[in-house]
This record gives C-alpha cells, structure tokens and sequence, in this order.
C-alpha cells in the first residue's frame, strides 16, 4: 500500500515572515498524524530556516533543484551535500520549469539524480509532455523516455528513494487540470514502465504523484485515481487555506 505523498513545490515564492508563518500552519494541521506524508520545498534560501522551524515535526523539506557537481567552481549554483547539510532530505528534479525555461535535458537530469542519490537525498523526478506532444499523440513516448532516460544507472534499491511526478507541462499554472482518466492513463504508463526496467513488485512501490493545477476542488478526483499516489502542488501549495485542504484529499474519500 502507497502512502499518499503531498508536496508544496513553491517556486520562486514567499519570503522569510510568509514562509514561516505557512509552515507553522502545516506543523500544526499534520501533527503527529502518519496517513499521509508531506513536503515542502522553499527557495534555497529558506531550506536551512524552513528545516530548523520544521525540525521533530513529520514534514520534509527539500530544495527544487541541485547540481549535478559535487562541489567546485559552479557559480550559483548549490550540490547536494550543502542541501542535506542544511537540513533537506530530499529534491526536485527534473521539474519543466528547468527542463523548458533553463534547457535542462535527460541527462543532466540523471547526472543530478545521482548527485543527489550519492549525498543521500530523496528524488521527485518530473515528467511531463508539452500540449503540443500530447495532440501530437507523443505523451507515452515523451514521458516514458524521460522516466527512463532520468533513472539511468540507477539502482533497484535507490529506486526506493525516488517519487515520480506525472505533471503535464500544459497543466503546470494554467488551472486546466488533467482529468481523471488522463491522468489514471499516464501513471499507469509509467508504473508498467518502472515494472519493466525494474520488477513490478518495486513499480508497486514507487509512488506516482500528479502535478499541475491541484486545488482543493479537484484534489478528491485525482486522489481517487488508484495509481495516483499524492500529488505536486505550486499555487495552491502557498497559502495554508489551499495547501491544508490538500493534506486531507485522501480523507474525503
Ligand atoms: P501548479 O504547479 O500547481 O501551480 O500548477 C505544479 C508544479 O509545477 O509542480
């Protein structure tokens, strides 16, 4: 069984007072509770001030990007042993912001999933295609060869420390989310991708999450989809009033 995982992806959003002031509310909502396991991911800035709030709680805190460098002359840029360092379990990679906006490729995705696997963090790997893959009927080809190409050389057992995140590039900020069955189609695409580069007992295990325009009007929906196993929120991940409703979307059903 799959605990369903909710992560707060905020972006390039909030500032010290606000961030504080919104892990407060999260702490207090989750509490002591282990049906659900949840995560947030502030600007690198915060991830030291946003771990120390968070310490003894049962939230994560993870960053939204790492190097794929151990260390070195990288200007701006930040590796994986200073994130963990600071107090982050875990990163987000692979998200289409950087894929689209900063030209990262496949591979230097999986340069950086393994940056980040060696310094002993946990990994959202995104996947997505483009609205124009989609009509052009791409969808299976873009996203399966992502899922592969970013889990290159990466073993069975740290795949255990991997979530994936299906998130639609024409869903991401838009408000048009993926309905139901689009998104049912897709995780279960990649599950029996996963079954067939690893075994399916370990695809059973991996964690799916869906991504791109989650509110609490459409969180039931997605959650009831049986291969969709928590989700990866922007917007709706900045204020207590739309990101807490989210914790509890499994609860609804
Ligand atoms: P959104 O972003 O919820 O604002 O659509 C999702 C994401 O980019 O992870």
């Amino acid at each position: 069984m799959r605990k369903p995982f909710i992560a707060g992806n905020w972006k390039m959003n909030l500032e010290r007072k606000s961030a504080l002031d919104l892990v407060a509310r999260i702490k207090e909502h989750v509490g002591a509770r282990d049906d659900v396991d949840v995560a947030v991911f502030p600007p690198f800035v915060y991830v030291d001030e946003v771990a120390r709030a968070l310490r003894g709680s049962k939230i994560a805190v993870g960053a939204q990007n790492c190097c794929d460098e151990p260390h070195g002359a990288f200007t701006g840029e930040i590796s994986a042993a200073q994130l963990a360092d600071v107090g982050a379990t875990l990163v987000i990679l692979g998200h289409s912001e950087r894929r689209h906006v900063y030209g990262e490729g496949n591979e230097l995705v999986n340069r950086k999933v393994h940056a980040a696997l060696d310094k002993g963090l946990a990994v959202i790997l995104c996947v997505g295609e483009t609205l124009e893959q989609r009509q052009a009927k791409q969808t299976e080809k873009v996203i399966g060869g992502q899922l592969t190409a970013g889990l290159a050389g990466v073993s069975a057992r740290d795949l255990l420390k991997i979530t994936i995140a299906y998130e639609p590039v024409w869903a991401i900020g838009t408000g048009q989310v993926a309905t139901a069955k689009q998104a049912g189609e897709a995780h279960a695409y990649l599950r029996g991708v996963l079954g067939g580069v690893y075994t399916d007992s370990l695809a059973d295990q991996t964690r799916i999450q869906y991504g791109g325009s989650v509110k609490p009007d459409n969180v039931k929906e997605l959650l009831l989809v049986p291969d969709v196993d928590g989700c990866l929120v922007g917007g709706a991940s900045l204020k207590a009033e739309t990101f807490l409703p989210l914790i509890d979307g499994r609860r609804m059903r």
